[in-house]
Parts: structure tokens; C-alpha cells; sequence
């Protein structure tokens, strides 16, 4: 890639609502333990967004903390693309909603959706419009409210997720600190182990499909576990080989936030030490796109990524999705 070309995350933002639902207030609400969530997946607590509180609501303020962030306002975005499982509704999107919000009067406003690996797709959509001169200022926003696709009364889901979003402004990059390589993957023949069956053009909503609660995710965690852990390795080894480098150079790895024993693999398998491994799921559960952006700026507000820093972020999702993103901050 050409000096030109390069382009780098210049702001950073995120935003989780305010109420936490923590592991004893789900033994309450189904038949499970704070021991066997915490030992199950790492996850202590997580939050949960308000009724009336939309994915919107919480990727405006991400967006508004990431301008800031970059010094940039919103009238200056060229694209603005939000990542979303849960988007507020099937249409228009949630990017309109926040290019309204946001005052971006100027930028061209989409959705994606590639589930848990959506902030590393939409990077890397961003990264290209860049690159090939088509837009100097791109905002990326992955926004999700879990909660509200959640069956409560499935103990095998609804420990898992929570509710928040990240974001991150993309510009062309003045100097070395830019994105080194970005990896999307994916495969579409095991799009059933985790997936919402209800609500789309296949099976509308009717009072069959809310009967029988097809409005919520459906996951096959075991099947789920292992594709992540082997995607996950393969994106991340992908991702160093285009950069060059290899998980020495590397000075944080930022996963997916989905489960701890999943980290820890991918740690094992990129041999490096967990102390090199961004982990906030035990107060976050897994946000799905929003996990990366609300670690990078935690793992950046905590003095553990610093300008120089070589930080490779690595996720997976339904779909199957996954990718893998490099860069210097
Ligand atoms: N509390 C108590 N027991 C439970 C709970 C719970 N919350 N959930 C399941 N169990 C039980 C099961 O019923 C089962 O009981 P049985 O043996 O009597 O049938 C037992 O625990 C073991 O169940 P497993 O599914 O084998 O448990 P496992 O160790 O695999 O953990 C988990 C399950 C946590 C879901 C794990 O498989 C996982 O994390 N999968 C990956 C999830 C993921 O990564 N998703 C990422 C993408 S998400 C996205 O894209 C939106």
C-alpha cells in the first residue's frame, strides 16, 4: 500500500447503558449459577439498555465520544456505517438515524450486518473507501442492544449477551500510526447455529412466530465454541502474515469478547501471554460488534494501548463471520 493510501483510526468511542444485570440476578430469573456462568464463560455482569432505549441511543453517544476523540465534527464525515444485529428497525437504518442525529449532513449513511465481527468488517469497508480516495472521513459505529433479542427464559443464551456500542473515526494517516492489515472472512453453511429465525422476509412476524419465541437468538454454543476458536486463530495468523509481523511484534491483542475459555485458546494458539490479552467480558458479557470498540477504548483510557502501540483485534460472529484487523495506534 502506498504512503497515500494508508489510513489510521483516529478517534475512539464508546457507550454502554446504565443498568447492570449481574450473574445473581439471572439465578433469580432462570435455573443457573454465578458459578457455573462465571466458570462457564468468565462473565460476571452486563448492561442492560432501558425500555424505550434503542441501539441508536447508545451508537449516537459511541459516535459523538469518537468525534471528540478524533477532533473532527460531523459534518466533515464523508460515510458513516453502523454495524448492528439489532438495528432499531429493519428500515431505514440505523446509520440514517444517526446521520440525523448527529448533524453528519454531508455523509452517505449505511448498515452492515456480520454479527459479533461487524466493527472489524465495517473498519475494513471504511478503510477502503479511504484508501481509494472515495471518502476522507469515515465513522464506523457497532451498536447493540442484545437485551432485546434475548430470550430470558433460555439459561443457554441469556447469560451470555449485553447491550453497548463502539466506534471509531477513520482518516488518511499522517504517519506510521495506521492500519497494517485487515483480514473478513466468512461462511454462510452454518448460518443456523446461531441466528434469529423470526422477523425477516422468510418468516414474518405473526402471532405463530411470537408464540413460539422465533423473535430471539438461537445459538448451538458447542458447535459455536470450536468454529470460533479455529476462525478466530486462522484470521488473527492471516492478518499477521499480511502485516508482516508476527504475535511478538504484537503489544495487545483485542478479542471478541464472547468467552473466556475462546480467549484463552486464541491466546494459547497465537502463543501469548494472557497479560497481553484485552479481557473486560467479566463486566460487559458479550455486546456482539460492540465488544472490540469498548475494549480499545477502555484498553486506551487504562494507559494499556499507547501511541506506538501494535494492537491486532480478532473476532467472530454468526453468519459464520470473522476478521482479524491490525494497527499502530
Ligand atoms: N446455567 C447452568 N447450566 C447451563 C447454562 C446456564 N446458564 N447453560 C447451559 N447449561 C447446561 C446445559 O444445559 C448442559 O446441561 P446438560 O449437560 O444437562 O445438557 C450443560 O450446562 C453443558 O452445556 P454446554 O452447552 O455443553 O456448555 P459449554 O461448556 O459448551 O458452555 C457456552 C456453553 C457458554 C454457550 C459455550 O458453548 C459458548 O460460549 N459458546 C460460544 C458462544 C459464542 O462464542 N458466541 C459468539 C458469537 S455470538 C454472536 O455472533 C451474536
Amino acid at each position: 500500500m502506498s504512503e497515500a493510501s494508508k489510513v489510521r483510526i483516529a478517534g475512539v468511542g464508546s457507550h454502554v447503558p446504565e443498568r447492570i444485570l449481574t450473574n445473581k440476578d439471572l439465578e433469580a430469573m432462570v435455573e443457573t449459577s454465578d458459578e457455573w456462568i462465571t466458570s462457564r464463560t468468565g462473565i460476571r455482569e452486563r448492561h442492560i439498555a432501558a425500555d424505550g432505549e434503542p441501539s441508536s441511543s447508545l451508537g449516537i453517544a459511541a459516535a459523538q465520544a469518537a468525534l471528540k476523540d478524533a477532533g473532527i465534527s460531523a459534518e466533515e464525515l464523508d460515510l458513516i456505517i453502523v454495524a448492528t444485529i439489532t438495528p432499531d428497525y429493519i428500515y431505514p437504518s440505523t446509520a440514517s438515524i444517526l446521520q440525523q442525529a448527529l448533524g453528519a449532513t454531508r455523509a452517505v449513511a449505511y448498515d452492515i450486518e456480520a454479527a459479533c465481527s461487524g466493527f472489524i468488517y465495517g473498519i475494513t469497508i471504511g478503510e477502503q473507501y479511504i484508501a481509494s480516495g472515495r471518502a476522507e472521513k469515515v465513522l464506523v459505529v457497532a451498536a447493540e442492544t442484545l437485551s432485546k433479542i434475548t430470550d430470558w427464559q433460555d439459561r443457554n443464551t441469556c447469560v451470555l449477551f449485553g447491550d453497548g456500542a463502539g466506534a471509531a473515526v477513520l482518516t488518511r494517516a499522517v504517519d506510521d500510526s495506521c492500519i497494517l492489515s485487515s483480514y473478513i472472512g466468512g461462511d454462510g453453511a452454518f448460518g443456523e447455529l446461531l441466528y434469529m429465525p423470526a422477523g425477516g422476509s422468510l418468516n414474518p412476524a405473526s402471532e405463530r412466530t411470537v408464540l413460539e419465541r422465533m423473535h430471539y437468538m438461537k445459538m448451538s454454543g458447542n458447535e459455536v465454541f470450536r468454529a470460533a476458536v479455529n476462525a478466530m486463530n486462522n484470521a488473527a495468523s492471516k492478518a499477521m502474515a499480511m502485516a508482516g509481523i508476527t504475535s511478538k511484534d504484537v503489544d495487545l491483542i483485542i478479542p471478541h469478547q464472547a468467552n473466556m475459555r475462546i480467549i484463552q485458546s486464541v491466546a494459547k494458539f497465537m502463543e501469548v501471554d494472557m497479560a497481553k490479552v484485552y479481557v473486560n467480558l467479566d463486566r460487559f458479557g458479550n455486546t456482539s460488534a460492540a465488544t472490540i470498540g469498548i475494549a480499545l477504548r477502555e484498553a486506551m483510557d487504562r494507559g494499556v494501548v499507547k501511541k506506538g502501540s501494535v494492537v491486532a483485534m480478532v473476532a467472530f460472529g454468526g453468519g459464520f463471520t470473522w476478521g482479524s484487523l491490525i494497527f499502530r495506534c
